[in-house]
């Protein structure tokens, strides 16, 4: 058993001027790479903007990472970067940019192209990268991952590789009160897949049990709550944990079919990520349940419910999907699925019938 973050974590109200000495430190210019809006609306932007100019270090902003990020952006922000004598990153967002951010301080770092950015055998340096989120869900601010999309195939799937692990995460749950209702529902419900998926992993670690049993405790304690009442301090900060858990978990024990089955509904329909793992969550638990019955029977002791009425408490939440995947979409899709990285993680072989069971029941 082992436990790996090298990422240093503030966290809490404040965590970006407990963090400011140590990004003071990582550069001269940095490079802000965010989306087109939570950034700014969170107010985490102008916050980071004072502080850059307190401490008299250069930057330039890159906003135009849009949702689901392609191999272009990453060349595109590249270009930013090295244009303007950057030397560290600083992103602000929800998954996207954070994920951005990550392939392109690689890029940079490695002089990487278009072909080469899931490459991860050429990633040999890296420049620095803060982390900021302002959703709770991916946990991408303490994860080795970044998930993109090629959009030549228009397929999503993603690279991990330690260097990609940011040197330093903000996480203050402040930024996270201006996400609209529908996205803090989405990004909770990735976070609980992800903790979840620590348990159907085969690379599942004891280690990790107290932050999984833990975060699936405050997602649903928190979760209906700040997606109806989102100025509520307490459930933001629990939520910000629970996601936090999520990203160390799955840092180590990588996701699986529970992921992959979602990435064609997002890359095809456009669902988005934390929504289509929503859809699947119960069908993923009856598939493998009886794979890793005993640890989510402890589960079930912990939280004090039966699954029964941890699937009530799903159904309870306003999660849907109208889609009717086709022929066309099975032919193409579940053969991407089957060879999607994250299949070797699945607690038995899953079967082309057996994704075809779930993706026919949307
Ligand atoms: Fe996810």
């Amino acid at each position: 058993m082992k436990f790996h973050i090298p990422t240093r974590v503030f966290f809490g109200t404040g965590a970006l001027s407990q963090a400011s000495p140590y990004i003071a430190n990582l550069g001269i210019k940095a490079l802000i790479v965010t989306g087109r809006t939570s950034a700014r609306k969170s107010g985490a932007l102008d916050d980071v903007m004072q502080l850059l100019d307190s401490s008299g270090i250069k930057w330039h902003l890159h906003d135009r990472i849009g949702e689901n990020p392609d191999l272009e952006m990453v060349i595109s922000g590249k270009q930013d970067f090295l244009d303007h004598g950057c030397d560290f990153v600083i992103a602000i967002g929800g998954g996207s940019p954070i994920d951005a951010a990550k392939a392109i301080s690689l890029a940079a770092a490695n002089d990487l192209d278009l072909d080469h950015i899931y490459d991860t055998a050429s990633f040999l340096y890296v420049f620095p990268l803060v982390a900021i989120p302002t959703t709770a869900g991916t946990g991408t601010e303490v994860t080795p991952y970044s998930v993109l999309t090629d959009a030549r195939p228009q397929k999503k799937a993603g690279f991990g590789s330690d260097l990609a692990f940011p040197a330093i995460a903000v996480i203050d749950p402040n930024y996270t009160i201006s996400q609209p209702d529908q996205v803090t529902l989405n990004t909770g419900i990735d976070a609980l897949s992800h903790l979840l998926e620590g348990i159907y992993s085969i690379k599942r670690n004891p280690l990790l049990y107290p932050l999984i049993f833990e975060g699936i405790r405050l997602i649903i304690e928190n979760l209906p709550l700040a997606s109806t009442t989102p100025d509520d301090y307490h459930a933001r900060e629990s939520l910000a944990k629970a996601s936090m858990y999520g990203g160390m978990t799955i840092a180590h024990t990588s996701t699986t079919l529970h992921h992959s089955i979602g990435y064609p509904l997002t890359s095809v329909h456009n669902v988005p990520h934390g929504l289509a793992n929503g859809i699947v969550l119960k069908p993923m638990m009856d598939l493998f349940y009886p794979a890793v019955s005993a640890i989510l029977d402890r589960l079930w002791i912990y939280l004090g419910i039966n699954r029964r009425q941890f699937y009530d408490w799903i159904d309870g939440l306003d999660m849907k999907a109208d889609l009717h995947l086709d022929e066309e979409f099975m032919a193409q899709r579940i053969p991407e699925v089957l060879a999607s990285r994250n299949m070797a993680n699945n607690p038995f072989e899953v079967t082309a019938a057996q994704i075809r069971v779930i993706y026919q029941s949307l």
